[in-house]
């Protein structure tokens, strides 16, 4: 049988890393048949894309070269490493996809939804996630906690404001698509990590 595909969103500082740390030490443990990877990268070339698009030096590149440089990077991602690992039955868990290009480049960017769904066409057509989390907590609330953020990170470092504007564009993609589900991270990691077991179980993704 073919396997699951799900994703993880959030905004900078939501602690997504922390959290799929933690869910892929309790799927190891119970022995679950799974893949963790991560855009933009998880594969050699969308790596080194992934350099390109980060890299706090690039201060010319438009929006729309960013946005296709993600979505270049995702399909060689797809092909080179979740179709074979979907295709072989694995749960395959995904630290961000295209509805990141639709937060951070469709909505604080303002290049917009179509844009973004023309150029991530074959990724939506082919590859729609089983489910989405989303991890929910405000940039504002974020940032607080993990107190400022990653001036090497081109994108990270871009400021409040435009961290806001995503976490605006996370919300309103929820009211959209049904695959999407919030989980409240605003607790202990603990709790949050309960949380997302909780949901991947109610959604018979995991036992
Ligand atoms: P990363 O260090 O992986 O961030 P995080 O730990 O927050 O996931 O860097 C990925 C950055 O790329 C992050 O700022 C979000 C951004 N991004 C987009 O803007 N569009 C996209 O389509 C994707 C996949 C990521």
């Amino acid at each position: 049988m073919r396997g699951k595909f799900v994703t993880f969103e959030g905004c900078e500082g939501s602690g997504k890393s922390t959290q799929l740390r933690l869910l892929g030490e309790y799927l190891k443990e119970s022995g679950a048949d799974f893949l963790m990877t991560r855009e933009p990268g998880g594969s050699a070339v969308s790596e080194e894309i992934r350099e390109i698009i980060l890299n706090p030096s690039n201060t010319e590149m438009c929006a729309e070269c960013e946005a296709l440089l993600y979505a270049a990077a995702r399909i060689q991602h797809l092909k080179e490493i979740v179709e074979p690992a979907l295709a072989a039955g694995k749960l395959v868990i995904c630290d961000r996809y295209v509805d990141s290009s639709f937060a951070y480049q469709g909505a604080a960017r303002g290049l917009g939804a179509e844009f973004i769904e023309d150029i991530n066409s074959f990724a939506l057509k082919n590859y729609p996630p089983d489910l989405t989390v989303f991890l929910d907590i405000s940039p504002t609330a974020a940032f607080e906690r993990k107190h400022g953020a990653d001036k090497n990170d081109r994108i990270e470092a871009l400021g409040l404001e435009f961290h806001e504007k995503v976490y605006k564009g996370y919300k309103s993609l929820l009211q959209k698509y049904p695959r999407i589900a919030a989980v409240d991270c605003g607790g202990t990691k603990y709790r949050t990590a309960e949380n997302i077991k909780n949901l991947l179980r109610a959604k018979a993704i995991i036992k």
